[in-house]
């Protein structure tokens, strides 16, 4: 093939058996874990929110693969993102959520004490402010975003800004990677046109009051703006993996 265009599969039914052929043949999760991911799913009316299994197993790879210890997470919902960064710290690691809805957050940190995970502290509140205020002993080997998309660019341009070269006091060392997860929005930053069947679809769903807010277009536009800034700065090595709903991952340089 010349060019890198990867249309690799027929429809949608074989991409699902390649998928579940792919998340199989990938490493393994605790059990409690993937029960805790069941029971969001099956008992949450917000469960799309969580990530799933499979992106979940890129997670620990991902992070097992530079050896982090320390993971800020921004935006944790009912704690399976956190429970997973756990995982792949392991004891001697920790793990920091930001989440604004204390409804959430009490859930997530009961259920993961449920679970015997003592290492994941959560901070209440909005995140762009908790990012301003913490002063990690150690700085953080991964953050990973998954709040809300309109402030992507805002917590991009707050960590490299608390990360400053030479600084004793940054929130993100050298060599750290900074996941960000629905970049791609089922492709809809990418193609916005109307050739794009999950335009239609997205736009009924937003004329019936459904996930408007999710797929708005301040997001699109913010999400777009997020790519451009990490594919662009100078500090950043990017890859930006068009898997799930699209995760932008980049490594700080410096
Ligand atoms: C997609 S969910 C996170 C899912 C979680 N990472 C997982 O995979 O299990 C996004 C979360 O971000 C939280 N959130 C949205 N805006 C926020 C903000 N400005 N500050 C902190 N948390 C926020 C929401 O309450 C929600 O729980």
């Amino acid at each position: 093939m010349k060019d890198s265009q990867a249309v690799l599969y027929p429809n949608e039914e074989v991409a699902k058996k390649v998928t579940e052929y792919s998340e199989n043949h990938t490493l393994g999760l605790p059990k409690a874990i993937t029960d805790y991911h069941a029971w969001i799913v099956e008992t949450q009316e917000m469960s799309n929110y969580t990530i799933s299994t499979f992106q979940a197993k890129s997670h620990v790879w991902l992070a097992r693969l530079i050896g982090a210890k320390r993971i800020l997470e921004i935006g944790s919902y009912l704690g399976f993102s956190a429970a997973i960064w756990s995982h792949a710290v392991g004891p001697s690691g920790t793990v920091t959520g930001l989440e604004f809805n204390p409804e959430y957050a009490a859930v997530a940190k009961s259920k993961l004490s449920g679970l015997g995970i003592n290492n994941v502290n959560f901070i209440l509140g909005p995140a762009a402010d908790s990012l301003t205020t913490l002063t990690p002993e150690v700085p953080y080997d991964l953050v990973f975003i998954d709040a809300d998309k309109a402030n992507y660019p805002t917590y991009l341009s707050l960590l490299l800004s608390h990360s400053q070269p030479g600084s004793s006091n940054r929130l993100l060392r050298p060599g750290a990677l900074i996941v960000a997860d629905n970049v791609l929005r089922r492709g809809i930053v990418a193609d916005p046109s109307d050739a794009n069947p999950h335009v239609k679809a997205d736009r009924e769903r937003t004329a019936q009051g459904k996930n408007g807010e999710f797929r708005s277009n301040r997001d699109l536009e913010m999400l777009n703006l997020f790519n451009k800034d990490m594919s662009e700065s100078e500090r950043i090595e990017t890859w930006l993996v068009p898997l799930w709903d699209g995760v932008m991952v980049g490594r700080l340089i410096d």
